[in-house]
């Protein structure tokens, strides 16, 4: 019998039991085939700004930009979990704008749960989710949506101070009913102490072996970006690939050798 469709509770649950495998993706295709090797959760991320959209931060992406392909992603009927990003400026007004806009993924493009990124500060909005029973996921340390404020994408978790103040929100966050928790570009030392102070999963990027989880950007995994972060391990080489299966096509096309006589519907 095929195993059931993750939920928020099976997830939590996974928590000291099993590690917990995340991606992003943001299209049908991609969907389908990270389902299909048995990824826990897909991310419908705000990186979508910058690996599919072509913009240098998150910052310009929109709610309609993230609904539009979550229900791409939802259109593959996976069995992960899908959780879709809150873009940046629609979680950060008053916790009503907040309900309203994480409303809108869930009912518009049928995610489980939503994300967001920040601190302490966030807690009443997080709040408005949860009595809403809005699944939410924390996201904290080198938060893309902070590019502005930290100067660019800096480590987080560097001096005695900051590491205080991550494990202070992580124990907000956990407190206020998120799901689950990214820890993102932060020294493993500081993401392992987090992890053993949270009841919640937490999912690293960049934050080292000791989280309960992990998550990449897929076409970083797939080794299809032109500039792959240190922390990544690319387990392929799909640029080289596709520009060498386009090469190849190419010259089929101009030689003539494309299509051959059984490519056509003629035969
Ligand atoms: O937008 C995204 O892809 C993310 C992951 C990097 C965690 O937030």
């Amino acid at each position: 019998m095929a195993s059931p469709r993750m939920s928020v509770p099976r997830f939590r649950a996974g928590k000291g039991k099993r590690r917990l495998v995340c991606l992003t993706a943001y299209d049908v295709l991609t969907a389908r085939m990270l389902d299909e090797a048995g990824v826990d959760l897909l991310l419908v991320g705000d990186s979508l700004g910058n690996v599919v959209l072509g913009y240098d931060t998150t910052l310009p992406v929109t709610l309609d930009d993230v609904i539009s392909h979550a229900r791409a992603v939802m259109r593959a009927c996976p069995r992960a979990l899908v959780v879709a990003d809150m873009p940046f400026l629609t979680y950060h007004i008053t916790p009503e704008e907040t309900l309203r806009n994480a409303g809108r993924l869930i009912k518009e493009a049928g995610v489980d749960g939503v994300k967001l990124e920040g601190g302490e500060s966030r807690v009443p909005h997080i709040r408005a989710l949860i009595e809403a029973e809005i699944p939410v996921m924390g996201h904290l340390g080198l938060t893309p949506q902070s590019v502005l404020e930290f100067g660019g994408y800096r480590i987080q978790g560097r001096t005695p101070g900051d590491v205080d103040r991550l494990v202070a929100d992580a124990r907000a966050l956990v407190k206020a009913g998120c799901f689950a928790l990214v820890l993102e570009g932060m020294p493993a030392a500081v993401a392992a102490r987090i992890t053993e102070a949270a009841a919640v999963p937490t999912v690293g990027i960049g934050a080292g072996v000791s989280c309960d989880g992990q998550i990449l950007v897929t076409p970083d995994l797939l080794g299809m970006t032109e500039r792959i972060p240190k922390f990544v391990r690319p387990y392929a080489d799909a640029r080289a690939i596709t520009i060498d299966a386009v090469r190849r096509y190419a010259d089929d096309v101009r030689e003539g050798r494309f299509p051959g006589p059984e490519e056509t519907y003629d035969a």
